[in-house]
């Protein structure tokens, strides 16, 4: 019933819902549209609230042609002066996890482990519970030490236990890196150097493997829990750990000093939304139209650069899906926690060693349909399955949503495009614009900082065609004014001031108009 049609009513005027036109155009007055076509500057301010995606096919009116393709990468809303003048970042100081060990203590360590592998009977320790085998272990070494005579204090001696049992038992060196919950990323760059992301920052840690042979053992390990294999002959392998986090491995020769594994830490507690207000990522107001924009059914994309939050944002969304309503989510690796009662979760798979057996997102996203959906959530949206999940929300699955690689919401509808062109659909580029206006509402904006922190930089919503042109206008912008002492980003979250958006006839029919004007007007101070 919400399904949006393709349109050409560009303008603060209503569209989609059944273009009843009882709607009040937009009271404030428009500002002068951006010239179609005039590239991305990263709209900052109010008196440009209305912002021509750049997706001019050849011939257009009254401004040279420009491939979509050619967007430059927008700044950050705000940003583009001080990006420029900002001078790269040092490496921060090497991050201590656990106690600093020396030279010494590994050559000690690689004695007494070659000395407990003589010993203990692998396939046997496999059958023990963990804290059985932990126990026989323990109880061995502490032999072989005495054996061995090696001088260690009992601090010394426990490190050494823990270290042992981890190489056995668990994934080595990235044992204490797993354990906690405030590190967002794992980098393994061969056996030497590891680096961690915590609170947005990237930094070098103390942790080595003893060679490459170690590190490759342990990715093996970890790939083989889900039934995958990673060697020379298949270096390139995604897997998931037990806890749900997702793993990259590329190993040698494509990886060229020593394999390179790269962990996305699943987050026990999920931020919601009131986190991402508390964190500064999003104003409260701004964070009250996503609530709506989720609770309304807008059909939504979010962009964003790679770990700028893009899943986590949508995973906030989601929460504002009701209770009784049947949702499907496509992803590669299952990354969502969806809370209603009434989800299913589809993953994709691989091919198999004999190059069989993939089922790709598009298969799920085409799949879905037949299994009625009311929303259709898609984790990334990376191929040809754009067009399928356009044509979802075009035709009754409203609400649905999905996640890409982006660096503004221009940019997004453009790659969109370009997804389904490479697809190989063969349709006219206006009528893909067309598709693309009448499904998409809202496109959100992730992006991460030079500092580290997360904002949502853009709430845009699609507005229709004008010509061969997709319209969009900024709701709500990251305006960025400068940064601290510290280097820390500071500005703030600013309403473009459209009073009435587009999908105001949507939060209407849900009751959520008033809702909505008022968080309108709250932002705009
Ligand atoms: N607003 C935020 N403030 C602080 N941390 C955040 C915020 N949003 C996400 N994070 C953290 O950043 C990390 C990356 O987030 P997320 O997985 O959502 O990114 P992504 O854009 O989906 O990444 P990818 O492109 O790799 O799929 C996670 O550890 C997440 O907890
Ligand atoms: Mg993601």
């Amino acid at each position: 019933m919400f399904g949006k049609r393709p349109v050409s009513q560009p303008g603060g005027g209503s569209k989609g819902f059944g273009q009843s036109g009882d709607t009040p155009a937009a009271p404030k007055p428009a500002a002068p549209r951006a010239k179609p076509g005039s590239g991305d500057t990263g709209v900052t301010t109010k008196s440009r609230p209305v912002e021509a995606a750049t997706m001019r096919s050849g011939g257009g009116s009254n401004a040279p042609s420009e491939p979509a393709a050619s967007v430059a990468p927008a700044a950050p809303a705000g940003g583009k002066k001080q990006m420029a003048a900002a001078k790269p970042r040092k490496a921060g100081a090497t991050e201590t996890v656990g106690a600093e060990r020396s030279a010494e203590y590994y050559a000690v360590k690689t004695t007494i482990f070659n000395a407990l592998i003589d010993t203990i009977d692998l396939s046997q320790l496999a059958r023990l519970d963990n804290d059985t085998a932990r126990d026989e272990i323990r109880d061995i070494v502490t032999e072989i030490i005495s054996i061995k005579n090696v001088a260690m204090s009992i601090a010394e001696q426990e490190q050494l236990l823990q270290d042992i049992c981890n190489d056995v038992l668990g994934y080595g060196p990235l044992e204490p890196l797993l354990a906690r919950d405030d590190i967002a990323d794992i980098m393994v760059n061969g056996a030497g150097d590891v680096f961690i992301e915590v609170a947005g920052r990237v930094k070098k840690t103390n942790i080595k493997f003893r060679d490459n042979g170690q590190l490759m053992n342990i990715c093996q390990r970890i790939v083989s829990q889900v039934g995958r294999r990673v060697d020379e002959s298949s270096p390139i392998c995604d897997a998931r750990l037990a806890d749900g986090s997702r793993v990259n491995v590329i190993a040698t020769p494509l990886s060229l000093d020593g394999p390179t594994l790269t962990i996305r830490k699943f987050k026990k507690d999920k931020l919601k939304l009131s986190n991402l207000v508390d964190f500064g990522s999003i104003s409260p107001e701004g964070a009250r139209i996503l609530e709506i924009i989720g609770a309304s059914r807008c059909n939504v994309l979010i962009s964003g650069g790679t770990g700028s939050g893009k899943t986590t944002l949508l995973n906030c969304l989601t929460g504002f899906i009701g209770e009784e309503e049947r949702i499907i989510t496509c992803e590669d690796a299952a990354e969502l926690q969806l809370q209603q009662p009434h989800v299913v979760r589809l993953e994709t798979r691989p091919p198999n060693l004999e190059g069989t057996g993939q089922v790709t997102m598009r298969d799920l996203v085409k799949n879905c349909l037949r299994m009625r959906p009311e929303r259709i959530i898609v984790g990334e949206v990376r191929g040809p399955e754009a067009f399928d999940l356009l044509q979802a929300m075009n035709t009754g699955h409203d609400g649905s949503m999905g996640t890409l690689h982006a660096n503004s919401p221009r940019e997004a509808l453009s790659r969109i495009e370009s997804m389904i062109t490479m697809g190989g659909y063969n349709l006219p580029t206006k009528t893909i614009r067309e598709m693309i206006s009448g499904s998409i509402d809202v496109v959100i904006q992730a992006a991460r900082m030079r500092d580290g922190s997360r904002k949502i930089t853009h709430i845009s919503e699609v507005l229709g065609m004008e010509g061969d042109v997709i319209i969009t206008q900024d709701l709500f912008l990251y305006e960025m004014t400068g940064e601290n002492a510290d280097g820390d980003i500071i500005g703030k979250h600013v309403s473009t001031g459209i009073a009435r958006p587009a999908f105001w006839d949507r939060a209407r029919y849900f009751g959520l108009e008033g809702q909505l004007a008022d968080a309108l007007e709250a932002a705009e101070g």
